[in-house]
């Protein structure tokens, strides 16, 4: 369970989160949406640690991890995973060195042992299968297309099987095919590992096929948030045009 409360973030003059209150259930999928620059990004980086409030807590599992820097912070987030926006992949490393990274950077979080080179290669022809890139081990990540390069970000961040995973617009800038084979990955990751996750997005489709709750982040605080059929009939100007933006309810491809 993360537990938000009353979260204050000011970049100069720019106050971005205004006393935002949220809790998000164990095992949930919750979609956050809302209107470019409104601090989705600054939102999911509170939840990570690399970003500090001005005011306010961000609790993980019970530990208040605003609180907390360095070693303590690292051990408190290390079952949590964030699939940046753009995800940024090593230029200079390939594919399979690429996904297998926290591997080789983190000990196992239960057991405290390292992974071997086998079991690193093991586990990194598993996760590059799950997500259909197969076969690519040894590309660079300059010779992959943008829509493989978001594929090789979410095998690196699965990997390591996180318990909370955090997705930074997982389908933008990708053709609607493509865009919903990380819709599928998303919710077959979600029931392989039993995890929590946190979808920030602008595509409604997306929103509506892995989130569980949907809900909306608008002048730096949680507007909205519902059930997808309960937030989908909201009476707000924002949320009546994400909907006109779909012909079909995406649940349906399901
Ligand atoms: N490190 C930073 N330094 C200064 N300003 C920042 C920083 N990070 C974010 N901001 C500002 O905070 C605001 C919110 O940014 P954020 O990236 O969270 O928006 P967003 O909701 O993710 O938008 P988008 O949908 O376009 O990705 C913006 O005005 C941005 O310029
Ligand atoms: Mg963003």
């Amino acid at each position: 369970m993360i537990k938000i409360r009353d979260l204050y973030k000011s970049y100069r003059l720019v106050k971005v989160l205004q006393g935002l209150d949220l809790d998000i259930e164990e095992g949930e999928t919750l979609v956050i949406l809302g209107p470019s620059g409104g601090g989705k990004s600054v939102l999911l980086k509170h939840l990570i640690g690399i970003t500090k409030p001005d005011r306010g807590s961000v609790e993980i599992g019970g530990m208040k991890i605003t609180d907390m820097s360095g070693p303590k912070l690292l051990r408190a987030v290390k079952e949590m995973g964030m699939l940046f926006q753009g995800a940024a992949l090593f230029d200079s490393m390939n594919i399979a060195e690429n996904t297998g990274f926290y591997l080789t950077q983190h000990s196992d979080p239960e057991t405290g042992k390292w992974a071997s080179k086998e079991e690193i290669k093991d586990r990194v022809d598993e996760a590059l299968l799950m997500v259909g890139l197969e076969g690519t081990q040894d590309k660079m990540p300059s010779e992959l297309s943008g829509g493989m390069r978001k594929r090789a970000g979410l095998a690196r961040l699965i990997v390591y099987r996180p318990k909370i995973l955090l997705y930074d617009e997982p389908t933008t800038g990708l053709d609607p095919i493509t865009s919903m084979q990380i819709n599928e990955l998303i919710v077959k990751t979600q029931k392989e590992l039993k995890a929590t996750s946190v979808v920030v997005t602008h595509d409604i489709t997306s929103a509506l096929y892995v989130g569980d709750r949907l809900a909306l982040l608008r002048n730096g605080k949680i507007d909205h948030i519902g059930d997808p059929d309960t937030f989908i009939k909201i009476q707000d100007p924002i949320i009546e045009f994400l909907k006109k933006t779909i012909s079909q309810d995406p649940r349906s491809f399901r």
